[in-house]
């Protein structure tokens, strides 16, 4: 049987609803989120509905996740000459976006959840860093309350990269409104999307006026006016501006997220409940935690065991794999500090500072993944619990 596992969560549901939303948008000629002939407000309705959705005072619709990165980091002063400790198990864009506002990235090591390992924050912080980027990996929650608690101790910013975990809680709070300001995607692998797309989140109304700025050419606008630059509080900036269809979609689908999520929790409630746990080590989330389940991730104790149950899983169809190929600070980017510029943009004028990251690199080749598809069935679930416990005898002669 060949076992669905892509990891399109909200593109699943995309339908009628979101079909009807877009139509409306060209019907009124309406696409730049402000101004139109006859203008839906899409961008500012998904703000408010997510503003609501997360309990959250400033959302800021925007082009990506990426973008949302960038803009946290400008919204806090992030600039030349500046650290920003971050995980090295993440996707690029938490680090490209560091290096994007001329600060370098400090890549630091995750814990056994695999997500940034508080005690490693601590270990890095230098005199030259600014800032924590928290990554919340595969819909699970970081430690939010000790990565808190030791920036407040050693006044460092925190931004909460929530790519991966919009709708998820740490003790009945939505992950991504814990730090400074939260940067979600809405891409087509996460949990609600419209394509591309994204949203920059915070509680401090001064932080949302300077992404609002950067983000529409720096400029000063108020409701639907037309921007001005000669205002003093203004400075340079660029277009990361959404459009009103992909916010049509995206409020569409935000109409959905519960059901979104109850979906994927129900899935892994299945497997997890007839895995054997004793063989079977389930990555562990943080005290607290209601991640949204868009994976299973099975932790070997050596990288042979891992690859030997990979390659037995996917002969039969099921498609367990490694995050990724390699750690992202071991990317040439980092590696052998590449830039565009020639001059070398910014690692002339801040000095990288590789560092070893042992349990993340040791941890990474030794976890399976498994994308709980939207498309799963009961039909695919009973085969996945039937080839684990398969697995498991063949594992024991
Ligand atoms: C952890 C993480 N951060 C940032 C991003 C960037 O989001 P986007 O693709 O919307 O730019 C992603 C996208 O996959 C991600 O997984």
């Amino acid at each position: 049987m060949k076992v669905p596992n892509n990891p399109f969560f909200g593109t699943h549901y995309i339908g009628r609803k979101e079909k009807k939303a877009v139509d409306k948008v060209i019907k009124s000629k309406s696409l730049f989120r402000y101004q139109g002939p006859n203008l839906q407000y899409m961008t500012d309705q998904f703000e408010e509905a997510m503003k609501e959705y997360l309990n959250v005072k400033y959302v800021l619709a925007c082009s990506n996740g990426g973008t949302a990165l960038k803009l946290s980091c400008i919204a806090l002063g992030i600039g030349i000459g500046d650290e920003v400790l971050v995980p090295s198990f993440t996707f690029i864009a938490s680090a490209s976006n560091i290096l994007a506002v001329g600060a370098v990235p400090k890549f630091v090591d995750i814990d056994e959840t695999m997500n940034i390992d508080p005690k490693s924050i601590e270990q890095n912080i230098s005199e030259r860093t600014k800032a924590i980027i928290v990554v919340h990996m595969q819909g699970s929650p970081a430690n939010m309350k000790e990565i808190m608690k030791i920036a407040k101790k050693h006044n460092l910013k925190v931004i909460e990269d929530t790519a991966q975990a919009l709708g998820a809680e740490l003790n009945g709070k939505k992950v991504g409104t814990f730090g400074d300001c939260g940067a979600f995607s809405l891409q087509a692998g996460k949990t609600i999307t419209c394509g591309e797309g994204g949203f920059f989140v915070t509680n401090n109304k001064d932080l949302y006026m300077r992404a609002k700025m950067y983000h529409d050419n720096g400029g000063y606008r108020v409701g639907c006016s037309y921007p001005t630059w000669e205002n003093t509080k203004t400075f340079f900036g660029e277009n990361f501006k959404i459009t009103e269809i992909q916010s049509a979609i995206a409020l569409e689908q935000l109409k959905k997220i519960d059901k979104i999520i109850s979906f994927q929790e129900r899935k892994y409630q299945y497997l997890i409940n007839r895995i054997d746990t004793n063989f079977y080590k389930i990555r562990p989330f943080v005290k607290g935690a209601n991640s949204f389940k868009m994976s299973l991730g099975i932790v070997f104790s050596t990288k042979e065991e891992c690859d030997n149950f990979i390659k037995y899983m996917n002969n039969h169809g099921i498609g367990f794999n490694i995050y990724c190929s390699n750690l992202i600070d071991k990317y040439d980017t980092f590696k052998f500090q590449n830039s565009w510029d020639k001059n070398n943009f910014p690692y002339s004028l801040t000095k990288y500072i590789p560092n070893k990251c042992e349990k993340a690199e040791s941890l990474f080749k030794r976890v399976a993944w498994f994308n709980l598809s939207a498309e799963l069935k009961r039909k695919h679930l009973k085969y996945i619990v039937s080839k684990l416990e398969e697995y498991k005898n063949v594992r024991c002669w």
